[in-house]
């Protein structure tokens, strides 16, 4: 199982130890929003450029934002491995294709409530599905189980379309939920206030992996 711990919960006020204190992990989580497909506003382009001057992991930017073709050019600049939109956000194939230009690999991800068809007709162009395990907008909240019947369905898809994408979850992992995970099939764990919440935060990766 691949870690990707997200900094939203980390102290921005002493984010290049914070980062320090995670890199043993396999990708840096960046949960980016807008205020509006979320009701909640985290950090753009500049933190994200900072950040990726502060380690050497690769960057996984989940925008959870109403608009991302607008906001690709940006974050581009930081040369994340993956860029992620949500299927419900506007002009998914123009962003989609505006991420394959920059020669970013393509992440997509649904909300708790958006059924896995909805991926369907994107889905062959994807190097990583995002199931949220919580409804996006805030770290520290619970699990929902019923998500890892949409990773078993995304696994046998993946099976039957022969199609190579990671399956990652994000929202509520912890040294207990994660055992669902990996039962179900996941390939990457995101963690947020589990990891950021201890002190040691090497031995809270080691747990999860
Ligand atoms: C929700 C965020 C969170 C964050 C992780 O929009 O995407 O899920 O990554 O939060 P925790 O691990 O604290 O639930
Ligand atoms: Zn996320």
């Amino acid at each position: 199982m691949k870690i990707a711990p997200s900094v939203l919960t980390a102290d921005f006020s002493n984010l290049k130890n914070e980062l320090e204190s995670i890199k043993t992990a396999d990708y840096i989580h960046l949960d980016i929003m807008d205020g509006h497909f979320v009701p909640n506003l985290s950090f753009g382009p500049a933190i994200t450029e900072q950040i990726s001057m502060q380690t050497q992991l690769p960057l996984d930017i989940h925008l959870m934002v109403t608009n991302p073709l607008m906001w690709i050019d940006s974050f581009s600049k930081s040369n994340p491995k993956f860029i992620t939109i949500h299927v419900e956000s506007n002009q998914v194939s123009e962003t989609i294709d505006r991420i394959k230009e920059k020669n970013i690999e393509l992440g997509l991800s649904i909300k708790p409530n958006t059924s896995v068809e909805s991926l369907l007709p994107y889905i062959d162009q994807a190097k990583l599905i995002l199931i949220m395990t919580v409804e996006p907008g805030f770290g520290g909240q619970s699990f929902i189980s019923e998500m890892m019947l949409k990773v078993e369905e995304l696994v046998k898809i993946r099976k039957q379309r022969n199609l190579s994408f990671e399956i990652e979850v994000d929202g509520g992992i912890n040294d207990q939920t994660i055992a669902l995970c990996k039962a179900a099939g996941v390939d990457i764990a995101v963690a947020g206030s589990y990891l950021f919440n201890m002190e040691d935060r090497k031995k809270g990766i080691e747990s999860l992996k």
